[in-house]
C-alpha cells in the first residue's frame, strides 16, 4: 500500500521533507499545508493540493500521516489536532517549546494510540547504525569520555524571520538537540547537566553560544560546545554529508573514547593499540564503511513503515521529549550556575 503523508510548513525543512517524500519507495505526498503563499508555490511544483490550515486538510482531503515542519511555537497545537483527527504524525524537533508541551504531545498520543514521531533524522543514517554497533559490540572498551562540537555560522538573514530569534528557538533547541539525541543513542541516559551559555555576540533574546558538561548512567562524561556564532566546520551539518546545502568537510565533530578504543565521527576512524593499551605503544586507526543512504528519505519510508503498523518508531514522541529534558536542563542550568539532576524527571517520559 503506497502510503500518503502531508506535509504542515513549507518552509526551510517542509521542502526538503517533501523532496524525501517524492523520493522514497511506497510513499506519495498528498498535499502542501501552509497558511502562506510558499505553500502554493511548493504544491504547485510537486503536483499537490495546497491547503491553508491543518483543519482544511482534515476535513477535505485527510492523509495517512502528516509530518510538522512548522514553527517550534506551533508544534503542540499541530501535534494535539492531528491526534484528535486519528491522524500518526512526524514531529519536527524541538518537540514543543518547554517541556510541559513535549508531555503533553506524548501522553496525548499515547492516550489515542496514536504513533508519532520526532525528526531526529540523523539516527536514521546508515552511518549512525554502523558506530552504534562498534560501541554496542564492545570494541572501544568501556565509554568513558566524549567531545562533541557544534560551531557553525548562520547568516545574518537566518534570523530575519521573527520565531527564530525569541524563545524556543536558537541553536540549543534547534541544533545541539540532534547531538543530544546522538550523544544518548551512544552512550545511555544523562543523568546529569551543568552548563554556561552566552548571548554575548548577536544579542538576540536566544544564546548564540553553550558550553555543556554532562554524565551519563554508567559514568561517561562528555563535553559538548555549540555556537551558532563561530566560522568553524567541526559540527555535524558540515562534516556529516546529509545536506548538500552545507559545504562539506573532512574533519570530525565527535570523539568518544573507551577504555580499548575511540572512535571519531562522522569519518568512522576507530583508534586502537594493536598490541599492548598504552600511550607508549604504536595507536594505529581503522576506517569503517557504510552505504550512505539520505536519512531524510530513510525517516520518512520509516514513517510510513510505522503508519502500516509494521514497525514501531525509531525515534519516537517520548524520544524527543527525553531529548528536551536534557535541553531544558542546559537552559536551567546556564540560568542558575547549577547543576541539574535529571534521574527524578526521566520517570516520567520513561515509556519506550
Ligand atoms: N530536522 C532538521 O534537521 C531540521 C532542520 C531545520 C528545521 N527543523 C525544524 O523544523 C521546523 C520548521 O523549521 P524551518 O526552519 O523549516 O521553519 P520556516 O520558518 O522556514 O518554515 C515554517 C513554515 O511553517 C509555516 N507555518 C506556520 N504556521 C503553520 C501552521 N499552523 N500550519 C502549517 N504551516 C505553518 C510557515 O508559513 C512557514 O512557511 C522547526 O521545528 C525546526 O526546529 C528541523
Amino acid at each position: 500500500m503506497t502510503v500518503r503523508i502531508a506535509i504542515a510548513g513549507a518552509g526551510l525543512i517542509g521542502r526538503r521533507h517533501a523532496e524525501a517524500v517524492s523520493a522514497a519507495n511506497g510513499v506519495s505526498l498528498a498535499a502542501i499545508v501552509d497558511p502562506g503563499d510558499v505553500g502554493a508555490e511548493v504544491a504547485m511544483r510537486h503536483s499537490v493540493p495546497h491547503l491553508r490550515s491543518l483543519t482544511d486538510l482534515i476535513e477535505t482531503a485527510p492523509p495517512d500521516g502528516v509530518i510538522l515542519a512548522t514553527p517550534n511555537q506551533v508544534h503542540v497545537d499541530n501535534a494535539l489536532e492531528c491526534i484528535a483527527a486519528g491522524l500518526p504524525a512526524l514531529i519536527e524537533k524541538p518537540l514543543a517549546v518547554d517541556i510541559h508541551g513535549a508531555e503533553r504531545i506524548v501522553s496525548a498520543g499515547d492516550a489515542a494510540g496514536i504513533p508519532l514521531l520526532t525528526g531526529h533524522h540523523r539516527r536514521h543514517n546508515p552511518l549512525i547504525a554502523r558506530a552504534k554497533a562498534v560501541i554496542s559490540d564492545g570494541t572501544l572498551g568501556r565509554i568513558a569520555a566524549v567531545q562533541a562540537s557544534t560551531w557553525f555560522y548562520k547568516p545574518d538573514d537566518y534570523f530575519n524571520v521573527d520565531w527564530r530569534r525569541r524563545k524556543g528557538a536558537g541553536p540549543v533547541y534547534i541544533n545541539l538537540i540532534h547531538d543530544i539525541d546522538l550523544l544518548r543513542h551512544f552512550c545511555g541516559e544523562v543523568t546529569t547537566v551543568h552548563a554556561m551559555e552566552s548571548k554575548a555576540i548577536r544579542d538576540n533574546e536566544v544564546e548564540d553560544t553553550a558550553v555543556i558538561l554532562l554524565r551519563f548512567a554508567d559514568g561517561a562524561l562528555a563535553t559538548v560546545n555549540v555556537s551558532d556564532t563561530v566560522v568553524a566546520p567541526w559540527s555535524w551539518e558540515l562534516t556529516a554529508r546529509e545536506n548538500p546545502a552545507y559545504p562539506a568537510t573532512s574533519e570530525n565533530c565527535y570523539l568518544i573514547g573507551g577504555t580499548h578504543g575511540a572512535l571519531s565521527l562522522p569519518n568512522l576512524s576507530v583508534w586502537t593499540n594493536p598490541d599492548r593499551r598504552s600511550w607508549w605503544e604504536p595507536i594505529s586507526a581503522t576506517k569503517l564503511i557504510f552505504d550512505f543512504e539520505d536519512p531524510l528519505i530513510r525517516q520518512v519510508r520509516q514513517f510510513a513503515a510505522v503508519i502500516r503498523g509494521d514497525e514501531d518508531p525509531l525515534v519516537s514522541a517520548a524520544e524527543g521529549l527525553r531529548n528536551q529534558q536534557v535541553i531544558e536542563a542546559v537552559k536551567l542550568s546556564a540560568a542558575t550556575g547549577q547543576s541539574v539532576d535529571l534521574t527524578t524527571t526521566h520517570t516520567a517520559a520513561s515509556k519506550p
